[in-house]
């Protein structure tokens, strides 16, 4: 006998979707119908579900996009996929962006049956030992040594509400990690909210955070709700905390200390239960020592911190993030999967990144859009080419400058010494003796 699972089915044909709601109830699993990624998005945000099963052409969002969700957000949960144009690349991209299997309409209830059996069979069990694995962050790419020690800290606190402090340059993923932290733990369910303490002038973000009262000031013509009480049970993402004036910083404090937010105007403290996730690619340090950054806030916001490393410290990762941004733009402009050529390949790789995996993301858009099927190395951005950045933060020495550039321009080269020596206009006998020396 089988189990009552949860099946949510998603289709903009309501014929389809009642076709194969009619086949799964009369195998005795439990349906949820959406007719658009919308609506099965939000059920999937309210009920536990077992098995997704989605058509792929659907207007507006479609349901490649949906998978992706999926996998980011319930990695666990198996996507089949049900579609009416059969075509070799659809489900190529179907099964790339984490689809379980497929099936062609028109089928029969027995083949719709054996699929909804092999793919719920793919289900990871959930075994006591799991707790202590680390989890797979799906959303989060990357092998390297210096993200897996970022995905080890979203384990130890995804499930606790303690506050925590992201900080790294622009682009970097600070933003991803903190929604990984909310949605892969126990409050998922509840709001994540976002702030953009940047993004709001100054005047505003004190009443946008906590809310305010009737006759609070000019204006306030009704009692209003904050990020803060919406965000309630939660997450609230402060970004660019830097940005945050003095008068949003005590009060900040205040939530933090006695976990209780007053609205402006109000003298009535509210108590309020949000997880606090803030991150800033400014210095607080600095700001501290010119005052414009309470002490006191800076140590009650770091009591967790996490330092999203720049690109060019796990430049390993570079084939996998370029991967996942070729296989989003190539289904978003080309409708099919782009491939990139081992020069273009070498480039990324041998480049320093200074915007990060934004820029990375920008440079495989462009080049998507420009390219036929595979990007080559005229798709790419002229400072990629050619561009050796140096650390110009760092005084050094000229032996110690001239070892760096000898080092840059044979990674250029990818150590032909001959063409290094060309470009350092010396022979390759001194090339070697400076290698050696140096
Ligand atoms: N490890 C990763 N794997 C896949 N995509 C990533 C990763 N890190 C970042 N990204 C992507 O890179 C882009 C930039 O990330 P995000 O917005 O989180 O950066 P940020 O650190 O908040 O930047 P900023 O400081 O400029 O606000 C996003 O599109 C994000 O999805
Ligand atoms: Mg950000």
């Amino acid at each position: 006998m089988l189990q009552k699972e949860n099946i949510l089915i998603v289709d903009d044909d309501i014929n389809i979707l009642e076709l194969i709601q009619r086949n799964l109830q009369s195998l005795d699993y439990h349906t949820y119908k959406a007719v658009s990624v919308k609506e099965a998005v939000s059920i999937l945000r309210d009920t536990e579900i077992d098995l997704l099963i989605t058509d792929l052409k659907m207007p507006e969002v479609d349901g490649f996009q949906l998978i992706q969700f999926a996998s980011e957000h319930y990695p666990n949960m198996p996507k089949l996929v049900v579609t009416g144009y059969p075509s070799v690349q659809d489900a190529l991209s179907a099964i790339k962006s984490g689809a379980v299997d497929y099936l062609v309409k028109p089928f029969t209830k027995d083949e719709l049956r054996q699929s909804v059996l092999k793919s719920l069979s793919t289900r990871t069990k959930k075994k006591p030992s799991e707790k202590a694995e680390s989890k797979n962050y799906n959303e989060i790419i990357g092998e390297s040594e210096a993200i897996k020690s970022v995905t080890q800290i979203i384990d130890r606190v995804k499930d606790n509400k303690a506050t925590i402090f992201i900080s790294g340059e622009s682009g970097t993923g600070k933003e991803l990690v903190a929604r990984s932290i909310h949605y892969n733990g126990k409050f998922s369910r509840e709001p994540f909210i976002a702030v953009n303490c940047g993004g709001i002038p100054e005047n505003l973000l004190e009443s946008e955070l906590f809310g305010y009262v009737k006759g609070a000031f000019t204006g306030a013509n009704d009692t209003r709700e904050g990020f803060f009480q919406a965000a309630n049970g939660g997450t609230i993402f402060l970004d660019e905390i830097g940005n945050a004036p003095l008068s949003v910083q005590s009060r900040l404090l205040r939530v933090l200390q006695e976990k209780e937010v007053m609205k402006v105007g109000e003298r009535k403290a509210e108590k309020i239960d949000v997880r606090v996730i803030a991150a800033t690619n400014s210095n607080l340090k600095e700001m501290i020592a010119k005052e414009t950054f309470r002490e006191d806030l800076y140590y009650r916001l770091t009591v967790v911190e996490i330092v999203v490393p720049p690109l060019r410290d796990r430049k390993g990762d570079i084939p996998l993030l370029a991967d996942k941004f070729l296989f989003k733009y190539g289904n978003e402009y080309k409708d099919r999967y782009i491939t990139i050529e081992p020069e273009a390949q070498a480039l990324l790789k041998r480049y320093d990144w200074p915007g990060n995996i934004r820029e990375l993301e920008n440079v495989i858009q462009r080049a998507v859009i420009m390219c036929d099927r595979t990007i080559g190395v005229k798709d790419l951005p002229e400072n990629l080419k050619y561009k050796i950045d140096f650390p110009e933060e760092n005084l050094m020495s000229l032996k110690a400058m001239e070892k760096k550039y000898i080092e840059k321009v044979l990674a250029a080269t990818h150590n032909n010494q001959s063409k290094a020596a060309e470009i350092l206009n010396i022979d390759r006998k001194t090339l070697r003796g400076k290698i050696k020396g140096s």
